[in-house]
């Protein structure tokens, strides 16, 4: 879903170490060979085939039904505008539109990119997105990001303004963090709102968490399932939480709007590593004495 998450360290050798091989024996996926000084690629659109285009069309419809009624508005105001549902898009033509909104960018790249690389995308309002589309077999489940859930998954929610300085913010303070010793505190931050994040609504609860959005199953699950908690965001909870990284979610946030979540994470965050340092994290089905689950209806 993110750099950070599945490489901790900062370090360029390290990070090429892992593209060699993961510590479970299988290989990063992506080409490398071609990268720039920021691990940036050229897309070559021209080079997806047309099975390729038609996978990405089977896993937009099956998105694209789940949508309404449980996705936010501007997911899905903005997933209409980008208009692509045709097939894998051209990221300049995307980011073209997306720039003139809220001045972000896209930029193509071959797979997960070292934390530092990723974090000084974000500061600069670049997004990076994976090139290469995950194969048939992986339709329901993939173990890294691919162009699937970087673009359908991360890239409507850029269209929101406080959204879109949010994320801008969280790369400045991934680069400050890593400097204090708190980006694992920080990653659990980008865990359970940019990917794993859900919303109130005067409707009801909605999701803006990538990693559901881009999910065929936890896109209801997180909604609607009983074995899941649902808690109040707050930040420092939040960066003492534990998450699951191989199924889903067993808490998730909500925030009450946009304005929430760059409000209460604007504050100076060094105190509150050093707080959180004395403390033992907590498992990801923890609900402490005094805390509310959110009621489904
Ligand atoms: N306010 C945080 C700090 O000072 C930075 C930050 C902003 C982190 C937004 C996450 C999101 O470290
Ligand atoms: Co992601």
């Amino acid at each position: 879903m993110e750099a950070s998450l599945t490489t901790t360290d900062s370090n360029t050798d390290d990070f090429f170490a892992a593209v060699a091989e993961k510590s479970d024996g299988t290989v990063l996926r992506g080409d490398y060979s071609k990268i720039d000084a920021r691990y940036v690629v050229k897309q070559d659109w021209d080079a997806y085939t047309p099975e390729q285009h038609a996978l990405w069309r089977r896993l937009y419809q099956r998105q694209a039904k789940l949508i309404p009624g449980r996705a936010c508005d501007v997911f899905i105001e903005s997933l209409e505008a980008l208009n692509i549902g045709d097939g894998i898009p051209r990221f300049e033509e995307s980011s073209a539109l997306l720039s003139k909104a809220t001045g972000w960018t896209l930029v193509a790249v071959p797979g997960l990119v070292p934390d530092h690389i990723f974090f000084e995308h974000l500061a600069n309002r670049r997004f990076p997105v994976t090139v290469w589309l995950r194969d048939p077999e992986e339709f329901d489940y993939i173990v890294e990001p691919d162009v699937f859930h970087d673009f359908f998954g991360h890239v409507p929610l850029l269209f929101n303004p406080i959204f879109a300085d949010h994320l801008q913010d969280y790369g400045k303070g991934a680069l400050k963090a890593m400097k204090l010793d708190g980006l694992s505190m920080l990653a659990r931050l980008y865990w359970y709102t940019v990917e794993f994040g859900l919303i109130q609504s005067p409707e009801g609860l909605r999701v803006y968490g990538a990693g559901i959005l881009s999910s065929g199953g936890e896109i209801e699950h997180c909604l609607t399932s009983p074995a899941s908690l649902r808690l109040p965001f707050d930040v420092e909870r939040v960066m003492r939480t534990l998450y699951k990284i191989d199924s889903y979610q067993e808490t998730y946030f909500v925030i009450n709007d946009f304005e929430q979540l760059f409000n209460d994470t604007a504050p100076d965050f060094t105190p509150m590593y050093e707080r959180l340092k004395a403390l033992e994290p907590l498992a990801a089905n923890t609900l402490l004495p005094g805390e509310t689950n959110l009621p489904l209806k």
